[in-house]
């Protein structure tokens, strides 16, 4: 049985490619499928069931993480843009649902506005971040989170 993981995107994330390349890169979100043969080969369907959800809105993203947790989906993979670092809601939601979750940044957030973008209300939740290597991140994070649900002999796993 291929796990199940939903990769989440928030605000503006939509917009990635188009949206200040000089911080976020030219490749877009339908970009992500194709950097997972490099980690998994041809035959990741076999291994990780793929779906992609982006919303604007706090709320609709809250939902679709609770019906996430419904539907037994194995994973997130989450970047949930500047909700990262002011969304409590959010925190919240990712705090009680227990779904395993890796925080993806496209860009190095450590290197930008000390003030706002240092602060993440998630990551005390997540398995672990991943921030800077553009949309390369997600299909780390993919590989990461398939790796970590995998090895049950992990000592860091739950
Ligand atoms: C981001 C970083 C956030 O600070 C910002 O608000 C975003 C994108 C990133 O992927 O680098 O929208 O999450």
């Amino acid at each position: 049985m291929p796990f199940s993981f939903l990769v989440v995107n928030g605000p503006n994330l939509g917009c990635l490619g188009k949206r200040q390349p000089e911080i976020y890169g030219t490749k877009s979100l339908q970009d992500i499928p194709a950097l997972l043969d490099k980690f998994f080969g041809p035959n990741v369907q076999d291994m990780i069931r793929l779906e992609f959800y982006q919303s604007n809105h706090e709320g609709a993203i809250i939902d679709r993480i609770e019906q996430a947790r419904e539907e037994g989906v194995d994973g997130l993979i989450i970047n949930a843009g500047a909700l990262t670092h002011t969304s409590l809601a959010l925190a919240d939601c990712l705090a009680w649902v227990q779904i395993p979750f890796i925080e993806v940044h496209i860009s190095n957030v450590m290197a930008r506005e000390e003030q706002i973008r240092h602060t993440t209300l998630l990551g005390r939740y997540a398995r672990g971040i991943i921030a800077g290597f553009g949309i390369l991140g997600y299909a780390l994070a993919i590989k990461g989170l398939y790796e970590y649900l995998n090895d049950s002999k992990n000592p860091l796993h739950a």
